[in-house]
C-alpha cells in the first residue's frame, strides 16, 4: 500500500493526555493505557482508528464500559461517543522476542524502545502519527534498578517509577528504558539559571567511556544557547547507550537513546574519527529538542523539516568546535559518496518525498544530507542576519506545532520579503543538477556562462531550473585574488555573469565552499587546476582542485592506460610539504577519489566501469605517490607524531591523520616495518588501527590481526572494527571469501545490527570486491539479507541499497545482480521494507 503526501487529513480527535503503565516481563509485558480523546474541531469526524501491530488486546473500555473493537493487522476500529471520551486498554507484548528492534525490545537484558517512525504502535493502540501530540505520564513497574522515561521524574519506590513529560509530544518521541545501568552524572546551568541534571546511562563496565560524550553534551547545550538562543526545557536530560540499535541514535524527549557505538568513547578503544562522530551525534540529538521535538513534523513526508535542519545545525556546531574547512570538505566527500550515488540511481527521491510504502526506507542521505545542503543554500542566499531573524520567527511562530516545509519557507519569506516559489523546487525535484561552465575574456571583461540541467529520476522525466547560489572568486595570473568571493544567483537554465575592469584574464574559482549540491562541469587543463591548488584562497576549492587533478589522472590511467601524471604528483608534493597548511587539510588532499566516484564518472561519460581495473589503477597511483616522494612522506610521518597523552581534539587528530596517511603510503615501500613498529608501541586506537590497516593493505597483518583479536575480544565495539577491516582491506578476489569466513566466526551475531553491518556494510562498500565477476559477493549478501529480513526488516532494507548502482555495470554483472534481486523479491513473507526497496531497485 502506497501512502501519498497529497492525501493528508488531520486526525478526527485530539489527545488531551495519556497515562501509561508498564508491567515489565520479557515474554509478557502488560501495557495499560488511559487516553483522553476530544473531537478535533479542525477535522471532519471519521471512523475511530487506532494503530496497533503485534499486540494482544486483553481488555478495552470506553468511559469505563467494556467494548469489543474490530481488530486487524494494522490496528483497531471501534464505535465511540460523539463528544470527548476516555479510552482504556490493556495489551500484552513480548519484548524478548522483538528482534526488529522497533517498539519495546530487549538488548543485553535491558528494556529499551525505538518508536520513530512508527514503532509506538507495537507498544499499545494509539493514533501513531506525528501530528497527534499529547502530554504523557508513565508508570514503570519492575525489579530493574533503573527505570526511565521522558520528562521529569515524579515518584519512585519499591518496584516502580513514575515520569511526567509536560511538553506535548507525538508518540514517536516516547521512550522507556529499564535495566541494570550505571549513570555517569553531571549538571548544566542554562543561561536563565535553570539547573539541569545530566546522565549518561551505560552497562556496568562501560562507565569509563562516558566522559567525552558528557563534555560533548554540555558543549552542545551551550552552543545552542549562544548561536540559536535555545535553552533546555526540563529538569533532567538522560542519554542511554544500547548495544542493539538499528540507527545511530534517537532524540526521544529528555531521554535520548544511542547506539553504543555513537556515544561510548575512550582513547584505547575509539579512533579520532569515532570521537568526532560521537561529538556530532550527541549534538545532533540534543539539537532535535528544538528542531524536531518542540517543533515537530505534521506527517512523515516532512521528515527533512527536522532532519535537514538538525544536520545543518550539527555541522555548524562541528565547524565551530573544530575546523570549518575540514568539516566542509569531509561533508562534501560524504555527500558525493552517499547522496549523489542515491540521486543517480533507482532510489532517487526528492528531499521531501511524495509517496512511500515504508517510511523507514526514507531515512536517507537525500532527506538528511541534501536536506541540510538546502538549508545551507537558503542561508547563503538570504545572508546570516536574515537567517537568524527567520529562525527566531520559526521558533516563535511554530513552537508546539507539527509543521510543514511550507511553514518553514513562509518564515523566510516573511522575515526577508523574498519569494521562495522557485527555491521550493529543491524540496520537490529529485536528482543532482549538472552545472556546465564556460568562460570568455574580452578587453578587461571576464564572463562566466552557466548552463544547468538535472537528469531524469524515477517518476520525474523532466526538470525545471533550480535556484543555484554560486560562490565565485577570481585569481589574477600572479596568484593574487582580484575578486573576492561573491555570490551569483542563478535562476535560469542558462545565465551569464560578467566581471569588468580587470587588468588581465583571471582564473575563476567557482562554487566556493561547495555553495550548491551540484556536479560542476568545468573543462580546465592540468595547469589551471594545479594553479588553483597552489593559489586559491578558498580552502574548499583548493582541495577540490587537487581532487579534480587526481580524478583526471586516474581516469586517464583507467581509460587510456596512461602513467600516473607527474604534474599531479608534483603539485601534490608541493601542497603536502607546505607546513603553513593544516595537516588535516593535507591529509584530505592526499586521499584519492573513491572507486565509486570514478565508476559513476566513467558511466556518465559513456564508459562501462570495470571495478577491478579501477581498484588496480588506484593501487598503482598510491604506489606512484609513495615512490614519487618517499623522503617527504617519511619526514611528514616523523614530524607529525604527537607526543604525550592522547587527546581527541582537532589539532592532535589532524597531525595523526597526516602522519597515518603518510604511513599508509610508506608501508608500500618498507614492507610494513614502520607500521609494525607503530602497532607495537601504540597506546590508542587511532594509532593501533592505522598501523593494522596499513599492514592489511599489503597483506602482511596476520600476526597483528590475531593479537588484536586476543587483546579486544571482550569489547564488542572494537571487535566490530576487527570484523569490518578484514573485509574492507581484502584483495577484491578474496573479499567475498573473507566475509563468508567471518560470518562463520563464533562472534558473528546477525541479530546485532552493528556486527551485521561490520561485515556486510564493508562488503558492499568495497566496490571491486563486491562486484567481483564471480558474483560471489552478490550471492553472499542476498543470502544474508534473506536471513535477516525474517528478524529485522529495517536494517535489511537499508542494506539492499548495496545493489542500487547495478545498471552502471556490464551485462554479465547486471544479470547476476538481477537474479539475486529477483531471488529476494520472490521470498514468501518478505517484509514491506525490503519489498519496497527491491522493487524500486529492479524497476529502474
Ligand atoms: N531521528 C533519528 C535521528 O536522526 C533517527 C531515527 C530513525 N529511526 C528509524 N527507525 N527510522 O537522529
Ligand atoms: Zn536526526
Amino acid at each position: 500500500e502506497t501512502i501519498y503526501l497529497a492525501d493528508y487529513t488531520p486526525f478526527g480527535w485530539t489527545v488531551e493526555d495519556v497515562h501509561l503503565t508498564f508491567r515489565l516481563a520479557p515474554e509478557s509485558t502488560r501495557v495499560i493505557s488511559k487516553i483522553r480523546f476530544v473531537p478535533n474541531p479542525e477535522a471532519s469526524q471519521e471512523r475511530f482508528f487506532l494503530h496497533g501491530e503485534e499486540l494482544t488486546l486483553v481488555s478495552a473500555k470506553i468511559d469505563g464500559q467494556s467494548v469489543s473493537p474490530e481488530i486487524t493487522e494494522q490496528g483497531l476500529t471501534c464505535a465511540v461517543p460523539k463528544g470527548a471520551f476516555t479510552w482504556e486498554a490493556e495489551v500484552e507484548i513480548a519484548p524478548a522476542k522483538n528482534f526488529a528492534l522497533e517498539g519495546l525490545y530487549m538488548s543485553n537484558g535491558m528494556y529499551c524502545t525505538q518508536c520513530e517512525a512508527e514503532g509506538f504502535r507495537k507498544i499499545t493502540y494509539y493514533p501513531d502519527r506525528p501530528d497527534v501530540m499529547s502530554v504523557f505520564t508513565v508508570r514503570i513497574e519492575g525489579d530493574e534498578p533503573v527505570k526511565l522515561s521522558n520528562g521529569n521524574p515524579v515518584a519512585s519506590g519499591e518496584g516502580f517509577a513514575e515520569w511526567h513529560d509536560p511538553w506535548p509530544k507525538p508518540a514517536y518521541l516516547f521512550a522507556l528504558v529499564a535495566g541494570e545501568l550505571v549513570a555517569h552524572p553531571d549538571r548544566f546551568t542554562t543561561r536563565s539559571g535553570k539547573d539541569v541534571e545530566l546522565n549518561i546511562y551505560v552497562r556496568p563496565g562501560d562507565e569509563d567511556k562516558c566522559a567525552f560524550g558528557m563534555e560533548a553534551l554540555k558543549k552542545s547545550m551551550k552552543w545552542d544557547e549562544d548561536v540559536y538562543g535555545r535553552e533546555y526545557d526540563l529538569d533532567i536530560f538522560n542519554i542511554v547507550a544500547v548495544d542493539d540499535f538499528n540507527m545511530g541514535a534517537m532524540e526521544n524527549k529528555g531521554l535520548n537513546i544511542f547506539n553504543s557505538s555513537c556515544v561510548l568513547a575512550s582513547p584505547e578503544t575509539s579512533t579520532d574519527a569515532n570521537f568526532e562522530r560521537i561529538e556530532a551525534i550527541i549534538a545532533h540529538e540534543y539539537f532535535h529538542n528544538w528542531t524536531g521535538n518542540r517543533i515537530t513534523c505534521r506527517d512523515w513526508f516532512q521528515l527533512c523539516l527536522k532532519e535537514g535542519l538538525t544536520v545543518f545545525r550539527d555541522a555548524s556546531f562541528t565547524a565551530d568546535m573544530r575546523s570549518e574547512p575540514v568539516k566542509r570538505i569531509s561533508d562534501v566527500i560524504d555527500l558525493r559518496a552517499r547522496q549523489f550515488r542515491e540521486d543517480n540511481g533507482p532510489l532517487a527521491h526528492p528531499v521531501r518525498p511524495e509517496s512511500f510504502q515504508e517510511i523507514n526506507n526514507f531515512y536517507t542521505a537525500t532527506v538528511y544530507e541534501k536536506g541540510a545542503e538546502v538549508i545551507g543554500m537558503l542561508k547563503r542566499l538570504v545572508g546570516d542576519e536574515a537567517y537568524a531573524k527567520a529562525l527566531d520567527l520559526y521558533f516563535d511562530r511554530h513552537d508546539g506545532d507539527a509543521a510543514t516545509i511550507e511553514d518553514w519557507l513562509k518564515v523566510f519569506e516573511d522575515a526577508t520579503g523574498r519569494d521562495l516559489t522557485q527555491f521550493k523546487r529543491w524540496y520537490s525535484q529529485a536528482g543532482t543538477p549538472r552545472l556546465r561552465v564556460s568562460e570568455s575574456w574580452d578587453d578587461g571583461t571576464f564572463t562566466l556562462t552557466f548552463r544547468q540541467e538535472t537528469p531524469p529520476t524515477p517518476g520525474q522525466p523532466t526538470k525545471l531550473p533550480q535556484v543555484l547560489p554560486i560562490a565565485v572568486g577570481l585569481i589574477g595570473p600572479n596568484g593574487d585574488e582580484v575578486q573576492e568571493t561573491t555570490l551569483l544567483e542563478m535562476t535560469e537554465a542558462e545565465q551569464s555573469f560578467s566581471f569588468s575592469g580587470l587588468g588581465a584574464r583571471p582564473v575563476p574559482s567557482i562554487l566556493r565552499g561547495f555553495s550548491a549540491p551540484v556536479v560542476l562541469q568545468h573543462e580546465t587543463d592540468t595547469e589551471t587546476r594545479a594553479f588553483l591548488l597552489a593559489h586559491d584562497t578558498d580552502p574548499y576549492n583548493r582541495w577540490e582542485a587537487g581532487r579534480s587533478l587526481a580524478k583526471q589522472a586516474l581516469l586517464r590511467m583507467i581509460t587510456e592506460g596512461a602513467e600516473p601524471d607527474p604534474a599531479y604528483l608534483g603539485a601534490l608534493q608541493t601542497v603536502i610539504t607546505d607546513e603553513t597548511l593544516d595537516p588535516a587539510f593535507r591529509a584530505l588532499t592526499l586521499a584519492l577519489p573513491s572507486e565509486d566516484d570514478l565508476a559513476q564518472t566513467l558511466h556518465e561519460g559513456g564508459t562501462t566501469p570495470d571495478p577491478q581495473l579501477i581498484w588496480e589503477k588506484r593501487e598503482e597511483m598510491r604506489e606512484a605517490m609513495a615512490r614519487w616522494m618517499p623522503d617527504q612522506l617519511a619526514t611528514l610521518y616523523r614530524v607529525h607524531q604527537v607526543p604525550g597523552e592522547y587527546r581527541p581534539d582537532a589539532e592532535p587528530a589532524a597531525a595523526r591523520a597526516l602522519a597515518n596517511t603518510a604511513l599508509g603510503l610508506l608501508t608500500r615501500l618498507d614492507g610494513g616495518e614502520a607500521a609494525r613498529a607503530q602497532y607495537a608501541s601504540a597506546d590508542n586506537m587511532t594509532q593501533q588501527l592505522a598501523a593494522l590497516t596499513a599492514l592489511l593493505s599489503i597483506g602482511a597483518a596476520e600476526t597483528e590481526l590475531a593479537a588484536f583479536y586476543e587483546q579486544w575480544k571482550e569489547d564488542r565495539l572494537v571487535i566490530d572494527k576487527w570484523f569490518s577491516m578484514q573485509v574492507a582491506f581484502a584483495r577484491p578476489e578474496e573479499t567475498a571469501d573473507v566475509a563468508a569466513a567471518l560470518v562463520a566466526h563464533p562472534d558473528f551475531d546477525m541479530k546485532n545490527p552493528n556486527r551485521f553491518r561490520a561485515v556486510f556494510g564493508a562488503l558492499s562498500m568495497s566496490q571491486a570486491g563486491f562486484h567481483a565477476p564471480s558474483g560471489k559477493g552478490y550471492a553472499l549478501l542476498a543470502d544474508w539479507l534473506i536471513k535477516l529480513d525474517a528478524l529485522n526488516p529495517q536494517t535489511t532494507a537499508r542494506m539492499c541499497a548495496a545493489f542500487q548502482t547495478w545498471k552502471r555495470f556490464d551485462a554479465g554483472r547486471q544479470a547476476l545482480i538481477k537474479a539475486e534481486l529477483e531471488r529476494i523479491a520472490a521470498r514468501e513473507g518478505l517484509s514491506r521494507d525490503v519489498s519496497e526497496m527491491v522493487t524500486r531497485i529492479l524497476n529502474h
